[in-house]
């Protein structure tokens, strides 16, 4: 689809390059599943956009962070199977179950309450135990997992599908002394498991770094979500991968995000520009009059940093980043017509603005500048 003239701003998502991401995801994988991660509305994807291109991509396995997620998807028809990395709070049990969402467990009272559920609903509720080997976010200790196993031996109508946890040092370094310390207390998990007699079919823990990095993380799913998106999880990834000698996967950034000029205007050489007269002009000035500001996801410390592109020219932002607007100097790009289209994130012309160049702007990463754009804008899929 092409972007509708009565827009102000929208989100394209390259249908193409979603595709690539995850030919290379499964090249990569051979016959280890691939579950898309498309929590967070698909990290600012577009929720519902990304399911359907995932479905057209053969993934039956999808990653969401609460049950709103999960049922959004049920709703708009999507079978895949689908679980819940969030938490579920225990009065949603019912409505889990009654979905067919698989739910990330960690606490005995969640199991109970999916149990009720279960009986309530004549249908097995399908859970995944999270073991905590080092991130100590979500997790089971290793010490506790006993009381969990013999709680579920004495209540079959829930059924543990899947064992899983998640890496904590995985992107932010070169050294991988930490996610081996993590696999191996992940190992010493699924040993006890077997060896209390509980065969788990569905292991895994590795996210697209470890996808990317370390084969012996797979075991028989991988839980990829950046990846997908065609962003590298960050810098070191890349260099950890070159250090291996492994071939860097080939990924295509999936959005680009434009928008309007909405004004034109020239102004003298002195003038302050936006809240707080952050910035004052050095010569006679144009500007263009973006309606995009930090509601939007644009966030407010690439005030006076950032760039967008308008004619395949950069054109630096001028002032404070305001709730719904900002100001980018146009001076030396001539023919800026009222309602040309910006780019403030994607390609234009030869230039391009990456999420890793604005996120190392924001002081962020590029999981968040994604993420953070308003889910009201329109994803259009191209
Ligand atoms: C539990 C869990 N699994 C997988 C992922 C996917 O990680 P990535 O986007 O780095 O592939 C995340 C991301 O935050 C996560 O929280």
């Amino acid at each position: 689809m092409r972007a509708e003239p009565t827009l102000v701003q929208w989100v394209e998502i390259n249908r193409q390059a979603f595709l690539h991401n995850v030919r290379e995801f499964q090249k990569r994988l051979g016959p280890t599943g691939l579950m898309a991660v498309i929590k967070a509305n698909a990290y600012g994807h577009g929720l519902l956009e990304i399911a359907r291109l995932s479905t057209e991509a053969g993934i039956d396995w999808f990653g969401v962070h609460s049950l709103e997620e999960g049922l959004a998807l049920r709703q708009a028809g999507f079978r895949q199977k689908i679980l819940i990395l969030g938490y579920l709070p225990l009065a949603q049990a019912g409505e889990a179950v009654g979905a067919d969402l698989r739910v990330t467990v960690y606490n005995l009272e969640t199991l109970r309450a999916l149990a009720a559920a279960s009986r309530k609903l004549h249908r097995p509720a399908l859970v995944h135990l999270k073991i905590e080997t080092g991130t100590n976010r979500q997790g089971i200790a290793i010490n506790k997992l006993g009381s969990f196993l013999s709680w579920l031996k004495k209540t079959p109508e829930v059924k543990v599908e899947g064992v899983s946890s998640h890496f904590a040092n995985i992107e932010d370094t070169t050294d991988d002394y930490y996610p081996r310390y993590q696999l191996d207390n992940f190992l010493q998990a699924v040993k006890f498991l077997q060896a209390s007699g509980l065969d788990v079919p569905v292991k895994h823990m590795s996210c697209s770094a470890a996808a990317i990095l370390f084969p012996e993380t797979y075991f028989n799913l991988v839980r990829v979500g950046i990846g997908l998106y065609g962003l590298w999880p960050s810098r070191e990834t890349l260099v950890s991968c070159r250090l291996r000698g492994q071939e860097p996967l080939k990924l295509k950034p999936v959005l680009s995000w434009r928008a309007r000029v909405a004004q034109i205007k020239a102004v003298p050489r002195g003038a302050y520009i936006g809240y707080g007269c952050t910035y004052r002009t050095t010569r006679p000035t144009r500007l263009a009059i973006i309606p995009v500001g930090y509601y939007d996801g644009y966030d407010r410390s690439l005030s006076n940093s950032a760039y967008v592109l308008i004619k395949g020219k950069r054109a630096q932002v001028r002032g404070r980043v305001c709730m719904d607007f900002i100001m980018v100097d146009i001076t030396d790009i001539p023919g800026v017509k009222l309602e040309d289209t910006v780019t403030l994130l994607g390609s234009q012309g030869k230039e391009k603005i990456q999420a890793d160049q604005l996120a190392s702007l924001a002081g962020s990463i590029s999981y968040e500048i994604v993420t953070r754009i308003n889910p009201l804008i329109p994803r259009l899929i191209v």
